[in-house]
């Protein structure tokens, strides 16, 4: 039953012919692409949400969640390779395991994709309002300003809406909605700033290293350094990037394990390195407690009330209560320049990955919508702008509710949930799809399949489990509502459920999604 409705393969693939890229992009490009998608708000802001759960064992914890990313790029790539169309890891789910699964994976990165979009737009909302804080210090006849609690976080954090949020969530659904791609220039760009400012974080933080303060390293034992690799595996997110570009580049077998594994590596290093300055900074990286000596759970009321209860008795903000972890630090060692400097620099490069997020998610709705398993208004295209308007206003909508009210880190962790769920199918497609149909060409093949997808689905079950309860039942909850709307509607209205491999429109839809 599972694997009743299988998309063929061939069907999918003549879609994608209608469009076939110049092969054009080699190893160096793709390993930017990566790391332009991958540093977001994951660094920026979740580093202190890490230290919170870990202490200084959030180093380990993003050592693990850079190994689980790496295995499962690996998968990715296989079947991104042998299936260059959009969609992602719906689509392939389709071809391989049927329609149902399918569905649900795709029900999965609406989690992934909308609610990661909104979640980068919080993490930026606490730089902006960091940055206009700050200002006088930085732009000496401008006054610092102070934007108002109930405007600057959601009900959870003692506020009540998180303007600044909505306004950047609105602003990239405005940019997509009349058709902003992001060129490649304007992405090394991106990139570059980026780069310059961890850099910078780096070598102004690690020569000032407080050596004492990675003791106690693990103050909440091993279980605290899974739950953080758990929320700082979202920091990885979004390398898929490079998987979906495998057919436009050039010798894929050599260059997209190069693109992904590079770009991991890149990430890594920049992380483990952010991390230690981070910890080594006088504020330390011990978790907050309460007066009971209870470390208190990110994103809670109970810990930003604490936060409160420190600011307002005159002490420094502790770094596991900053929404602008990285600028705080380099404020703190003295550097209020350069703070202001990493926080301009993750003002201008956050919005492009909510930007990747949103068309991620656009696509994957416009895909299923094309497959009949969502409104044919989903799949529609605006007559003067040429992209998928309709669908582009609901997701942007969506990412925009769920920024200007949930916390940054938990909306991260529903993301996880989520992504976790998508990499374990696409393990598992490979494997089947090895054993199905193993004479397929593969103009990429994982090396050694058989260590590499059991692994990759071992370590997103287990860093799903090491997730916050809340989180862990997101997935089956949301799942269930996909269930509910697979039966009630899609199932039924099914093209490949009615016979239908291509319903015609395929070469518009083509035309979009690239
Ligand atoms: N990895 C991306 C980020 O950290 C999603 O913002």
């Amino acid at each position: 039953m599972l694997f009743g409705r299988v998309k063929p393969l061939d069907a999918i693939l003549a879609t994608a012919e209608k469009k076939s890229l110049h092969r054009s992009l080699g190893a160096f490009q793709l390993t930017m692409l990566g790391i332009g998608a991958v540093i977001g708000t994951g660094i920026f802001v979740l580093t202190s949400e890490a230290a919170q759960k870990a202490g200084p064992g959030m180093m380990i914890s993003f050592i693990i969640a850079g190994f689980v990313c790496a295995v499962a790029a690996l998968c990715y790539s296989e079947l991104a390779s042998m299936v260059p169309v959009a969609g992602s890891a719906y689509t392939y789910s389709y071809a391989v395991v049927g329609e149902m699964l399918a569905w649900m994976v795709g029900w999965a990165l609406i989690l992934e994709y909308a609610l990661g979009a909104s979640a980068v737009a919080v993490g930026w909302s606490g730089y902006f309002t960091g940055l206009l804080a700050h200002l006088n210090s930085f732009v000496p006849f401008l006054p610092d300003i102070v934007t108002p609690q109930w405007l600057a976080v959601g009900p959870s954090q003692g506020g009540f809406i998180n303007l600044p949020a909505v306004v950047i969530s609105l602003l990239v659904t405005w940019l997509l909605i009349i058709g902003t791609s992001e060129s490649a220039k304007v992405t090394s760009i991106l990139v570059a700033i980026k780069i310059a400012a961890l850099t910078m974080f780096i070598l102004i933080s690690l020569p000032m290293m407080h050596k004492a303060n990675f003791t106690p390293f693990m103050p909440t034992g091993f279980s605290g350094v899974a739950g953080a690799a758990a929320s700082i595996f979202f920091a990885y997110v979004g390398f898929d990037a490079v998987s979906t570009a495998a057919e436009e580049t050039k010798n894929p077998q050599r260059n997209v394990p190069i693109g992904l594994i590079g770009s991991l590596a890149v990430c890594t290093i920049f992380y483990l390195l952010v991390a230690a300055g981070a910890i080594g900074s006088p504020l330390g990286a011990q978790p907050v407690v309460d007066a009971a000596g209870h470390v208190l759970d990110p994103g809670t009321p109970e810990l930003a009330a604490r936060c409160s209860a420190i600011v307002g008795g005159g002490l420094t903000e502790p770094l596991t209560c900053s929404k602008e972890a990285l600028a705080h630090v380099l404020r703190v060692f003295g550097w209020p320049i350069a703070g202001n400097l990493v926080a301009i620099a993750a003002i201008i490069a956050l919005p492009s990955v909510v930007l990747m997020m949103m068309y991620g998610q656009t696509r994957v709705f416009f895909v299923m919508a094309r497959d009949g398993l969502l409104p044919k208004a989903f799949a529609k295209v605006h007559p003067r702008f040429h992209t998928p308007h309709i669908v582009t206003l609901v997701t942007g909508l969506f990412c925009t509710f769920f920024s200007a009210f949930a916390p940054v880190g938990q909306l991260a962790n529903y993301s996880n949930s989520g992504t976790l769920f998508a990499f374990a199918m696409v393990a598992i497609a490979v494997l089947v799809l090895r054993m199905k149909d193993p004479s397929r060409r593969r103009p990429f093949r994982t090396p050694l399949i058989w260590v590499v997808a059991p692994l990759a689905v071992i370590g997103s079950v287990y860093l799903y489990a090491s997730l916050d309860w809340g989180s862990i039942l997101v997935l089956p909850g949301w799942g269930a509502i996909g269930l509910l709307v697979y039966f009630l509607y899609s199932r039924s209205r099914s093209f490949v459920g009615r016979g239908i491999f291509d319903d015609g429109e395929a070469e518009e839809a083509a035309r979009v999604l690239h």
